[in-house]
């Protein structure tokens, strides 16, 4: 796969995806999002990939943001274009088939926020920012922040942090429940692959199903979640890698998952 603004890359059933405008601070243009929609149609499309990683090029920034130069130039119904574009790619990656992963290595700031609450959880070098700064520049966030931060850490937190446009250490945003685990910056890497390695290596239609379950399940009543729990349990019973997962576990030896 060759993009102008996505490095990828696969290691061991792991898609590695950097967003590569290290000039901008890694910002999100039209194109930066057309060419996320592509990696992570073909992630979900590929049965080799378990679990996906994505980061920014460099060290100073995850993402800064949407293309503020980009947005300068906009009207209003190119603004609801872009807003729609956004609103496509963030939903992609949160319903991608495989875990998500967003490797926070520096600046997470507005639309690079939105995009990293898409994924199903955060890991954050020590050295991070991160916050949703749109009220500065008159605007609010617009890839889905307002709602997606809201599910997260209640009204309350996230109307703080959209209102004052305050930026948040690792710590401040681990201990408000944005950022799973901190790491120094030279370790961020190797935590982030040792995770993804461990969920690789489960049943990976287990781990899809568990996705899809939890994510289908967050707008719902417990009553309506525990029904899509039901439907979707029984799925693991009729995928091959469930017999070798109980018949492993009885003959005491590592299960071979295949993904099916
Ligand atoms: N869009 C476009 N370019 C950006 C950018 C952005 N969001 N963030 C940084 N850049 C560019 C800068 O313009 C600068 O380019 P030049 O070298 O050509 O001047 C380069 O990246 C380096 O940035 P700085 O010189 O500003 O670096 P710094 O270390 O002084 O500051 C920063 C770093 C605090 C992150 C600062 O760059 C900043 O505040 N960036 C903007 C953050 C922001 O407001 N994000 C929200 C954007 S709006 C949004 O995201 C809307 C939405 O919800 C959809």
């Amino acid at each position: 796969m060759g993009y102008q603004y996505v490095l990828y890359e696969e290691v061991d059933h792991v898609a590695w995806v950097t967003v590569n405008r290290e000039k901008a601070l890694n910002a999100i243009n039209a194109d930066v999002l057309k060419e996320l929609q592509e990696v992570f149609g073909a992630i979900s499309q590929n049965q080799e990939i378990r679990v996906a990683v994505i980061t920014g090029a460099g060290d100073k920034a995850f993402i800064a943001g949407a293309d503020i130069a980009a947005m300068a130039q906009m009207t209003p119904d190119q603004a609801a274009a872009f807003c729609l574009l956004g609103h496509k790619t963030m939903s992609q990656i949160q319903d991608c088939r495989v875990p998500v992963i967003a490797s926070v290595n520096g600046f997470c700031l507005g639309g690079g926020l939105e995009l990293a609450l898409s994924c199903d959880f955060i890991y954050a070098s020590n050295k991070a920012k991160l916050g949703l700064p749109e009220v500065n520049l008159s605007l609010f966030p617009g890839f889905g922040g307002t709602q997606r931060l809201t599910q997260l850490v209640g009204p309350g937190r996230a109307k703080e942090i959209i209102f004052s446009a305050r930026l948040l250490s690792a710590e401040e945003a681990r201990e408000w429940g944005i950022v799973n685990k901190i790491t120094a910056p030279e370790a961020l890497k190797t935590e982030v692959a040792k995770t993804a390695q461990e969920i690789a290596s489960k049943g990976p239609v287990a781990v899809s199903l568990a996705k899809r379950v939890i994510n289908k399940g967050l707008a719902q009543t417990l009553d309506n979640g525990l029904k899509i729990e039901r439907d979707h349990f029984t799925d693991c019973f009729r995928a091959e890698d469930l017999k070798e997962g109980l018949t492993a576990f009885l003959e005491k030896r590592r299960p071979r998952f295949q993904g099916r």
